[in-house]
């Protein structure tokens, strides 16, 4: 997907103009606070080149998936539903009422209140944080405001038609502003009222957010300096077909570990153990593999395997070749021979994208092989691209982070984005 050519903030003139920023604060909280500011930092550079060109700034994002609090009337939803469904029939009323107690809960939970403050404190000043959406306090203050202010509105996913695009809704919302900018990389995946529908009434351009995430991944795909790397990790090979087979046709050398290795180590005729296998995909995997030879790629699978008797943190572990591991033990990491063989073809690389573990790192004694494919991408002068989760958290714990050409902040969106799938996020902007 080439989105290389979408008009950008300074595409546009934005002096004394209202301007809806879509971002993703979608940030992760414990007990009312906030442990990862990374989106918020990445929001920075078009929050404040907005903001000291004079545009009045209106902020907005989801956080979690909260309930429609600001419908009129607020839902259970379908699971909920059917729970109070299944009590008997005195204990329905008492246990709805307490339910929909819960939902209305949700304002404070799932509030971007903690982002509005942190947001204050990063710019060194006042960001004005508003009540509601589309609602009365919203458009009051988004009227008051002066040129260079920064407000931001809740949670935009209070209302149900954010989800659903619903057109009335992000009509409404587009007539707070004169201009709409998306800058959610991380949400770029959805098709939802802030994410896509409001384009439709607006003009509307990318941020430096979605615009570097843009240039550095659609660069790497189309244009590699090579030899071009990509190691995928995580548990499941269906998690990541659609990536395998659009980076098979660019990449030089497709690396796989993690869970989903055990379906490919079947897939050549070895027996898995306990070890995580998905059967309906071994024929896939023959298939991944033959096409990679036959293209003259090489595709490397672990060639040894740490294994467990249990799926334990402190479990009986060992290392085994991978096509001997033992009946009742099951593969937890890739095992020394193989961190060298991915360490080596990482070392020549021009180019390296990287996302999944290669074991279940967040366990010590089994973090060894998403330690070292780390350290070697670290120590190689490969452009480097994480793909956000489980990577990049990786990454940053151990203190990888400024080595890396770019860590995405979208999870679900970098992927779709390797995929080669269509962005709606970034799909509806326009054109230079
Ligand atoms: C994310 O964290 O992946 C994004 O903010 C999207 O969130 P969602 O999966 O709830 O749409």
């Amino acid at each position: 997907m080439n989105y290389l050519n979408k008009k950008t903030v300074e595409d546009i003139d934005v002096a004394g103009k209202r301007v809806l920023v879509r971002c993703d604060f979608n940030v992760p909280m414990k007990d009312g606070e906030i442990t990862d500011t990374k989106r918020i930092v990445g929001a920075l550079p078009t929050v404040k080149y907005l903001s000291d060109n004079g545009a009045k700034v209106i902020l907005c994002s989801h956080m979690g998936r909260p309930h429609n609090i600001f419908n009129d009337v607020v839902k259970l939803d379908k699971k909920e539903k059917k729970k109070v469904d299944a009590l008997p029939e005195e204990e329905r009323a008492e246990a709805t009422a307490k339910l929909l107690e819960a939902a209305k809960g949700d304002i404070k939970k799932f509030s971007l209140a903690p982002v509005a403050a942190e947001l204050s404190k990063l710019l060194g000043k006042e960001v004005i944080m508003a009540k509601d959406i589309i609602g009365e306090d919203a458009k009051a203050k988004a009227a008051a405001l002066n040129d260079g202010d920064v407000m931001i509105i809740e949670n935009i996913r209070f209302y149900a038609e954010e989800t659903k695009n619903d057109p009335a809704f992000a009509k409404e919302l587009a007539s707070m502003a004169d201009i709409y900018v998306n800058d959610a990389f991380g949400t770029a995946h959805r098709a939802h009222a802030s994410t896509a529908g409001v384009a439709d009434y607006l003009p509307a351009v990318c941020g430096y957010l979605i615009q570097k995430e843009i240039s550095v991944m659609g660069g790497a795909l189309q244009n590699p300096k090579r030899p071009f790397v990509a190691i995928l990790g995580g548990a499941k090979v269906s998690d990541k077909i659609g990536v395998i087979n659009n980076l098979i046709d660019k990449v030089d050398t497709l690396i796989i570990g993690g869970g989903m290795a055990y379906t490919f180590f079947k897939a050549n005729g070895h027996s898995v153990g306990t070890s995580l296998c998905e059967d309906d995909k071994v024929e896939l995997a023959k298939e991944m593999m033959a096409k990679a030879e036959a293209k003259g790629i090489k595709f490397l699978i672990p060639v040894d395997t740490v294994v467990s008797t249990e799926f334990a943190p402190d479990s009986e572990f060992k290392t085994v070749p991978s096509d001997a591991i033992p009946d009742g033990w099951m593969g937890m990491d890739i095992g020394p021979k193989t961190r060298e063989l991915f360490a080596e073809a990482v070392a020549n690389a021009g180019t390296v994208v990287w996302n999944g573990p290669m074991g279940v790192s967040e366990w010590t004694n089994f973090a060894h092989g998403t330690i070292a494919v780390a350290k070697a991408i670290a120590e190689s002068d490969a452009i480097s691209i994480i793909g956000g989760g489980d990577s990049a958290a990786a990454i940053e714990k151990l203190g990888f982070a400024d080595k890396m050409t770019h860590i995405s902040t979208g999870g679900g969106a970098s992927l779709e984005f390797l995929e080669g799938l269509v962005l709606p996020g970034i799909a509806c902007l326009n054109e230079k």
